[in-house]
């Protein structure tokens, strides 16, 4: 497993930038989300030491801070750059297709809709992952008065579902968004689509 081989499997493989400036990102979360799980884990046994309890806590903070900055600045890369770039460039490649080959028309039709599906499916996702992100941070109040076995079994079951949700989510975007963009976009429009999420990383940070 290379560096930027995803353990969930998304895609692998030398993208230009911007695209592997979001890969990098995913690598990082689902790095960081693997160290979250295994100490929050850990912190739950019933032999557990104090500091690991300690340990797990300041991970999960590491995660919310991360989502809270980084996480956001990630998404709004995608969705207001890339996204509406890709749902042009789509829809540029399907009416190309079919000026060329009328007898093609319902596997084009299939094709666009997958596009379309595949970009809602992807929205829909970013509401549930921020809404993870909201539970997390409920979950590191109540863990700052009292962090019971419970309190962290309820963490611990947020950053599961946080990590399938992640999985899932990297997945997509890789093999059905970051992959067909590198055919979609030439080194020109790469660099503008990289230009505007700079931009964007002014204003977050
Ligand atoms: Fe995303
Ligand atoms: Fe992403």
């Amino acid at each position: 497993m290379g560096p930027s081989q995803s353990r969930y499997g998304g895609v692998v493989g030398p993208l230009p930038e911007p695209l592997a400036g979001l890969v990098r990102d995913h690598r990082f979360i689902e790095e960081l989300v693997m160290q979250v799980r295994r100490a929050l884990s850990a912190a739950g046994s019933k032999s557990a030491e104090p500091g690991l309890v300690t340990h797990a806590l300041e991970l999960v903070r590491d995660l919310s801070a991360y989502a809270e900055v980084d996480l956001a600045l990630h998404i709004e890369k995608e969705e207001a750059v890339l996204f509406p770039a890709v749902r042009v460039a789509a829809e540029e490649d399907v009416e190309a297709m079919m000026v060329d080959m009328f007898a093609q028309h319902d596997e084009i039709r299939d094709r666009s809709e997958e596009i379309r599906e595949t970009l809602r499916t992807i929205d829909t996702d970013h509401d549930e992952l921020l809404e993870g992100v909201a539970k997390l941070n409920d979950g590191l109040r109540d863990a700052a008065t009292a962090p019971s076995p419970a309190v962290l079994n309820g963490l611990y079951g947020t950053v599961r579902i946080l990590d399938d949700l992640f999985q899932g989510h990297f997945m997509d975007e890789e093999n059905h968004v970051f992959a067909p963009a590198v055919r979609w976009f030439d080194a020109e429009a790469m660099a503008d689509l990289a230009e505007k999420m700079e931009a964007l990383e002014a204003a977050y940070r």
